[in-house]
């Protein structure tokens, strides 16, 4: 007899990004991979040469729950400077990812049986976490029309005494908007006046083009009901490294650092060397792979204005276009198609939410002559279909 699984393990399923991901491995022909969400650049030489110092200068053990005292000081000063956020070093708790981070803010903010409210499209990982925090993901579909912004009003009109967090994810994956102060301000009010906890999940913050990067605490009154997430990933370049934080109010943080024993205690002790590297060194090289996306954003527009039958609201951020073709079918049914007939690897859109339903995510966290081809291929595939 097999061991018997918990609802939650049965309730969870893969994302049909990893579907993709998984199908893209298998195949044996060539394939324009434009389906995965990280940056295609190694991890800048002087961040691998702090990892390499740390481990031989004996940084090899279990760390405070919290982290480094020198790292939480670090990301602390990094959000106040670069984002606006009224972080302090005890209000930071560094985690195994933004990921571990949002993981904690969930088992930190719901009680069993209360409502997650998300606006969608929706990053998978935030209905999974949300079910297995013992809550219910309600998903709040924004507008392709609008280009998703944020719709503070059908957020507001579903908050009620059942609602324990609402996550924004600001700049978005899969949409790469950035929603617009004034709805965030209103939802963030009325999240305060209902007790209820904003999860800002801000990992793409610095990878933010036609505006200033602010991170939602820093332009807020309610700030102490704003949990800031972030992470070294996506731009240092450092998805395997596993480095993110939570900050918010240190009287909340610190009951996150109490219930961090139960995950993974702390993050590797390693790799908080290297992200302190990463915060306090030279930037030249981030800088470098910031324009290095933005320039790709511009080649991503232009090819999805000139292309018949393609349609998407015009990235702002982050490396993701939400694309519309005008094809029929399922979502997982055309990126299948793509893959198998044409060769490019899109991320079906229907994996993030009802809102996403006939779209695709493409990422251009790839080089310029990949995404050319891609789009090639997708062309092609809408000339023929
Ligand atoms: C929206 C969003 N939030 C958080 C994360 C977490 O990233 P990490 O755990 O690598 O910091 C990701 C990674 O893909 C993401 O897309």
């Amino acid at each position: 007899m097999t061991l018997s699984q918990t609802t939650r393990v049965k309730n969870s399923t893969p994302s049909s990004i990893r579907v993709m991901f998984d199908l893209a491995e298998q195949a044996d022909h060539d394939l324009v991979r434009l389906e995965v969400g990280q940056p295609d650049f190694q991890t800048p030489a002087h961040i691998i040469d702090a990892a390499t110092a740390a481990a031989k200068n004996g940084h090899t053990g279990y760390t405070a729950n919290a982290g480094i005292p020198e790292l939480r000081a670090a990301v602390a000063e990094m959000l106040q400077s670069s984002y606006g956020v009224p972080a302090t070093p005890d209000g930071v708790t560094i985690t195994v990812g933004g990921m571990e981070a949002l993981h904690l803010a969930m088992l930190a903010t719901v009680e069993p049986g209360q409502e997650v409210l998300l606006p969608s499209p929706v990053w998978p990982n935030y209905p999974m976490q949300a079910t297995l925090a013992g809550g219910t993901p309600v998903e709040i579909p924004l507008s392709a029309e609008t280009g998703y912004a944020l719709d503070a009003d059908a957020v507001i009109e579903r908050m009620g005494p059942e609602t324990a967090a609402v996550v924004l994810c600001t700049p978005s994956n899969p949409t790469g908007r950035v929603f617009d102060e004034k709805p965030v301000r209103a939802v963030v009010e009325a999240a305060a006046a209902h007790d209820v906890a904003v999860i800002a999940d801000e990992v793409y913050l610095g990878l933010t083009y036609d505006r200033a990067p602010r991170g939602i605490a820093g332009y807020v009154d309610e700030h102490e009901h704003v949990l800031t997430i972030g992470s070294v990933s996506k731009t240092h370049a450092m998805t395997g490294w596993r480095l993110g934080w939570i900050a918010g109010d240190p009287a909340f943080i610190d009951g996150v650092n109490t219930i961090h024993e139960s995950t993974t205690s702390c993050a590797p002790s390693i790799v908080q060397h290297a992200a302190l590297a990463a915060l306090t060194g030279p930037q030249e090289p981030v800088v470098e792979m910031y324009e290095t996306f933005k320039g790709r954003r511009e080649l991503v527009v232009d090819r999805i204005a000139e292309i018949d039958g393609l349609s998407a609201p015009d990235p702002q951020a982050a490396f993701y276009a939400f694309i519309e073709p005008e094809l029929s079918g399922s979502s997982l049914s055309i990126a299948k198609r793509l893959l198998s007939e044409f060769g490019v690897v899109l991320a079906p859109g229907d994996g993030f939410g009802t809102a996403g339903k006939g779209r695709l995510r493409l990422s251009f966290a790839n080089s310029t002559a990949q995404i050319e081809e891609g789009f090639d291929r997708i062309e092609t595939a809408l000339r023929s279909w």
